[in-house]
């Protein structure tokens, strides 16, 4: 059973930040989605993440720095593949992975060798770890196996009364997460598709591994293993939103009109890829909130931000 909290909702991150030095995670706004954070270094606090979360422990956390020269002191070696991704991307949502120095607890990573480090190109985020003065490991700030919260009010409604305090902020930018690298080998691997574009990364590290068998991508990418992104309705996509089909209890979101519009309960049309993966998360709570049986979703294109938007999407369309 998790401990019961009265949670303080506050924006001042020097409040928050003494909650996190109490060993009591944060919620923290970031520019992909809302992460839930304590210090790398605290292994009591940590735990507390993975029992507010119900989160499996060998599922590893990402450590989110406020200055690339911290990348080191969290790192046993930096590949050269690394370097460049950090120069180019840092601070933005790419995580890259590495071998974890021995500072490090083993709670923080899952017990594996490795860790995963972001810098969140977001103010709120970063003046958040320079006030705690450490690396801040941060799942998303969701129940494990809902949509991950882009507002602060979704954080509440998952964790309310479960953790101590949400540092608020404006709804998130991106609205999917960090795309994430392993750099541990000599070629960096994608193992999570993400905010930063394949196309984008390629342009840097032209020998990235894009498309790692299935069944190697999970063994290297524990999250891979378990049900995400799963609102109470039927998520169900449709290459054409005239394969959507019409009711009170079903939902439509996707780029296109469809056909009857009106007869839907809910319905998000976007004006391109980059508003659908900011709307999608949002629109999966809504379809709770609002009782939806079925959520039709169009198919992006699985090219730039639609690549990781048609991941989430599979997601939560898998049946639990
Ligand atoms: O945008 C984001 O990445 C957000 C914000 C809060 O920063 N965080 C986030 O964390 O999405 P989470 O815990 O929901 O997802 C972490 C992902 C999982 O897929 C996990 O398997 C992978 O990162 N990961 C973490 N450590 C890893 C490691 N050492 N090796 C391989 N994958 C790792
Ligand atoms: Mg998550």
């Amino acid at each position: 059973m998790p401990e019961l909290f009265k949670t303080t909702i506050t924006s001042d991150v020097g409040e928050a930040a003494g909650f996190i030095q109490e060993s009591l995670p944060v919620a923290f706004p970031t520019e992909t989605v809302y992460g839930l954070g304590a210090s790398v270094y605290d292994e009591v606090a940590i735990g507390r993440i993975y029992v507010a979360k119900g989160r499996p422990v060998s599922n590893p956390l990402i450590a989110h720095v406020d200055d690339p020269r911290q990348v080191a002191e969290l790192t046993a070696s930096i590949s050269p593949a690394a370097e460049q991704l950090i120069e180019a991307f840092f601070p933005g949502p790419l995580t890259i992975v590495l071998p974890r120095s021995q500072r490090v607890p083993d709670v923080a990573t899952g017990g594996l060798d490795t860790i995963a480090i972001r810098m969140p190109d977001h103010p709120t985020a970063l003046a958040l770890i320079a006030e705690v003065g450490e690396p801040l490991v941060a799942p998303s700030a969701n129940r494990s196996g809902r949509p991950s919260p882009t507002t602060w009010e979704a954080v509440r409604e998952d964790l309310d009364g479960r953790i101590a305090c949400i540092l608020t902020g404006e709804r998130t930018r991106a609205g999917i997460e960090s795309t994430v690298v392993d750099c541990t080998d000599d070629r960096p691997t994608l193992l999570r598709p993400g905010s930063v574009p394949v196309e984008a990364l390629l342009g840097v590290v032209a020998d990235l591994e894009t498309n790692l068998d299935p069944d190697r991508r999970i063994e290297r990418s524990p999250g891979m293993r378990f049900r995400h992104y799963a609102p109470g309705a039927k998520v169900i996509l449709v290459k054409s939103p005239s394969d959507a089909v019409a009711a009170r209890e079903a939902a439509f979101i996707g780029t296109e009109a469809p056909p009857d519009q009106t007869d839907f309960g809910l319905v998000r049309i976007c004006e391109g890829d980059e508003e659908y993966a900011f709307e999608l998360f949002d629109f999966l709570r809504e379809c709770d909130r609002k009782n939806i049986a079925r959520a039709f979703c169009q198919q992006p294109h699985p090219s730039g931000i639609g690549r990781a938007l048609l991941d989430r999407l599979r997601r939560a369309a898998e049946q639990g």
